[in-house]
């Protein structure tokens, strides 16, 4: 079973070939930040403009390296959601024309069930039941993946995501876009304890997060020091804001863990390329004896390879949808 995948979610176009759900054939991936950077941020205009301009090439490109055609392919699967609506609009149109002209099955998928498939694709032995720490840009969340096409939410963020906090902090750090990476590389030199950002809990929710707290009191210090016209020491403070966020994801993972009694923990989305993280979860594996799987970083940020392999589970299941499929900004990953 060949499924061509289609990401354009934010700000990378990407078009990739997968068999079977497991095998990456396939991945031709094109990213617009140095475009948002000049920007600080992702212009979601601009993003769309740049996934329409990308799309066809990309698809070109990614069969050519599969060294497959549009009759060999058995469906398109596509994100649909959630995301930045505009951007999701030109790879769902695409994917609909794509489907209708090859009369192929056309297969929705969600972004964030997208992030967990990346596993499914270094892991061949991986299968559901797991537990998934899902920290993206916009998506910071704990999901118990019961089944390929099931999963249920155990804890999430009540205000920003993970990357976001990332993101925000390093940008008054002067750090360029995306912060999240500048961050990490940065940090390496740095002492994690040199500064101590407390984690808030969210009375009632032990497995939920809270990351506006922490963004704020680290972008109040920073300004409360340029006020009195004193510096940072860059790298320790970047070290020491990723063992704080880093440290409130894995207590909660911890927490979940040990309730659910997983037999396998799982990380996904673009953070979880973080070293930091990284770290903390193969600490946390060894601690409670269970196998950890890590994204390869190449699968960690988003990519139309990880669409593809989960596109081939909802396909199993006959997830599909028909050319009415439109796209949808936010959406439930239970949904
Ligand atoms: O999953 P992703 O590519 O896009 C979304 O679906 O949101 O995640 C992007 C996020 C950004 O916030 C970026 O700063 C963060 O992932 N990120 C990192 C690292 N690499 C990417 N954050 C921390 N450390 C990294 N190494
Ligand atoms: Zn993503």
């Amino acid at each position: 079973m060949l499924i061509l995948g289609i990401e354009t979610s934010c700000d990378e176009t990407s078009v990739a070939v997968v068999r079977d759900g497991r095998e990456k054939l396939a991945c031709a991936t094109r990213t617009q930040v140095e475009i948002h950077r000049l920007y600080g941020g992702v212009v979601p205009e601009i993003a769309s403009r740049a996934h329409a301009e990308s799309i066809s090439q990309l698809t070109a490109m990614a069969l050519s390296e599969a060294g497959v055609g549009l009759s060999d392919l058995d469906a398109v699967a596509v994100t649909a959601w959630p995301g930045l609506i505009g951007a999701l609009l030109v790879g769902v149109g695409f994917a609909k024309g794509l489907a209708a002209a090859a009369d192929l099955p056309l297969v929705p998928v969600h972004h964030l069930r997208g992030h967990i498939a990346a596993n499914y694709l270094a892991y061949p032995e991986l299968k559901p039941p797991f537990l998934c720490l899902v920290v993206s840009g916009g998506h910071t969340s704990l999901v118990h993946v019961e089944d390929y096409t099931v999963c249920r939410t155990l804890g999430r963020t009540r205000d920003d995501a993970a990357g976001e906090c990332f993101d925000k902090v390093a940008r008054v750090l002067g750090l360029p876009y995306p912060g999240g990476v500048a961050l990490d590389q940065l940090g390496r030199e740095g002492n994690p304890h040199a500064f101590a950002f407390p984690h808030a809990a969210v009375a009632g929710a032990p497995l939920d997060f809270s990351f506006s707290g922490l963004k704020t009191a680290a972008i109040n210090h920073l300004h409360n020091l340029e006020q009195k016209g004193d510096s940072v020491h860059k790298a320790d403070f970047a070290a020491s804001l990723m063992e704080g966020v880093a440290e409130a994801l894995i207590s909660r993972m911890e927490l979940a863990a040990r309730e659910t009694g997983a037999p396998v923990l799982a990380l996904a989305g673009g953070v979880s390329a973080n070293s930091v993280l990284r770290r903390k979860a193969e600490a946390l594996a060894a601690r409670l004896g269970l196998p950890l799987c890590l994204p390869p970083l190449s699968l960690c940020g988003d990519n139309a390879a990880m669409i593809a392999a989960q596109g081939f589970y909802e396909w199993q299941a006959g997830n599909l949808a028909d050319a009415s499929l439109n796209a949808l900004a936010v959406r439930d990953i239970a949904e």
